[in-house]
């Protein structure tokens, strides 16, 4: 097979753990025969430097003609100065926008090698696993309208628009379910039906959507409750799919289950274009340059482009199955040791998930 792949390192620690996917995707394409090509983007901090935009058109053009889009991160101290237009994160928004990403997939999962750096308690996690399903480009984040205004009084108010198409529901929430069939057969939407009329018209497109897939089970949870069942209980979980706002918050939250930030993958999705893989974690300046940081999540990303892109299954299983066996050796990363434990650094890291693949 061979496949397009543009690449938009990003900034800090963005362009160290890119390094890792790439370097991961060349063990598949070798012990697989595939081949795979890498074509590179600016965006972000490092954009604004050298084309004075967070997103130059030759960046979208590059990932509109690819298969997949893998992005480290953006941003860093140098660039937070600068007006809000010409932010590293606004190159990230408008990328998500140009390739029309509508869902984010967020999949937590319980690895038994690093359970114990998560602040939660060992039984409580263990087993769990997880998808959060966001939806990306709706509700109260691009309503309109959403302005401030003052009143005769001189009372000042301000309105912000949760607004939805049905369409924008029902292609969710069926990726949802899609996604479901190929795990655990649950889907739990999320939603605060008891009060918002928004969150009634989301219960009843579950609903509908239910119908087409009669393997799958839906329940129905309001968002704060699913707050606390999501630390209480995370085992009770497959897929959770809910609106914008409440996924920023719940995603948050359930990636904290398993510990380190620098272990989580992301997948972001669109109807016809190519799909944007990239960490949940920031370009982390504190850790830049040090050698440090861990690059799992990004590998982990590269692992979703593989089964979630290309249907690559087994290729994606071998990517994650090398991970865990390295962890299972005992070589970490700093953020995922234990106080006193030998640490590896993020190249070590890298060779020895590769030379496992
Ligand atoms: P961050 O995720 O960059 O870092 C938070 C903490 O986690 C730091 O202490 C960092 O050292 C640690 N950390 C993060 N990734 C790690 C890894 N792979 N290995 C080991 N430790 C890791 O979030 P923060 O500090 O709030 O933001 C830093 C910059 O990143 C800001 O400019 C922010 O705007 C940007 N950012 C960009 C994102 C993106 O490009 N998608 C997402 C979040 C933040
Ligand atoms: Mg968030």
């Amino acid at each position: 097979m061979k496949k397009r792949i543009a690449v938009l390192p990003g900034d800090g620690i963005g362009k160290e753990v890119t390094k890792g996917a790439i370097n991961v995707l060349q063990a598949v394409g070798e012990r697989f025969g595939h081949q795979f090509e890498f074509t590179y983007g600016s965006i972000g901090g490092g954009a604004i430097d050298a084309h004075g935009t967070p997103l130059p058109e030759e960046t979208i053009e590059v990932c509109k003609k690819s298969d997949a889009v893998l992005l480290g991160a953006v941003g860093g101290p140098k660039w937070e100065t600068l007006p809000g237009h010409l932010r590293p994160e606004k190159g990230l928004l408008r990328i998500r926008k140009e390739l029309n990403l509508y869902a984010n997939l967020r999949p937590v999962s319980y690895y038994s090698s690093t359970a114990a750096t998560s602040p939660l308690r060992q039984e409580v996690i263990e087993g769990a696993d997880m998808l959060v399903v966001r939806e990306l480009t709706g509700g109260l984040y691009f309503g309109k309208p959403s302005e401030r205004s003052t009143a005769e009084n001189g009372e000042d108010s301000v309105v912000d628009t949760l607004f939805y198409k049905k369409s924008e529901m029902e292609r969710v929430i069926r990726l949802a379910f899609q996604l479901a069939e190929k795990r655990d057969k649950k889907v739990t939407s999320v939603d605060k039906a008891n009060v918002l009329e928004s969150s009634r018209m989301w219960r009843e497109t579950a609903e509908e959507i239910a119908k087409e897939h009669p393997a799958v089970k839906l329940e129905h949870m309001l968002v704060d409750n699913a707050a606390m069942q999501l630390i209480r209980n995370p085992k009770q979980f497959d897929v959770l799919v809910t609106e914008n706002l409440f996924g920023d918050i719940l995603s948050d939250e359930a990636s904290v289950l398993t510990g380190s930030l620098g272990m989580l993958p992301s997948a972001s999705i669109s109807e016809n274009g190519p799909y944007l893989y990239e960490p949940i974690h920031g370009s982390a300046p504190d850790i830049e340059g040090k050698n440090i940081a861990n690059p799992i999540a990004m590998i982990l990303s590269a692992a979703m482009m593989l089964r979630t892109s290309f249907n690559l299954d087994k290729e994606a299983a071998a990517v994650e199955n090398a991970v865990k066996q390295v962890l299972e050796s005992g070589s970490k990363t700093s953020d995922i040791a234990l106080p006193g434990q030998k640490t590896i650094g993020t190249a070590e890291m890298i060779e020895e998930i590769k030379a496992t693949i």
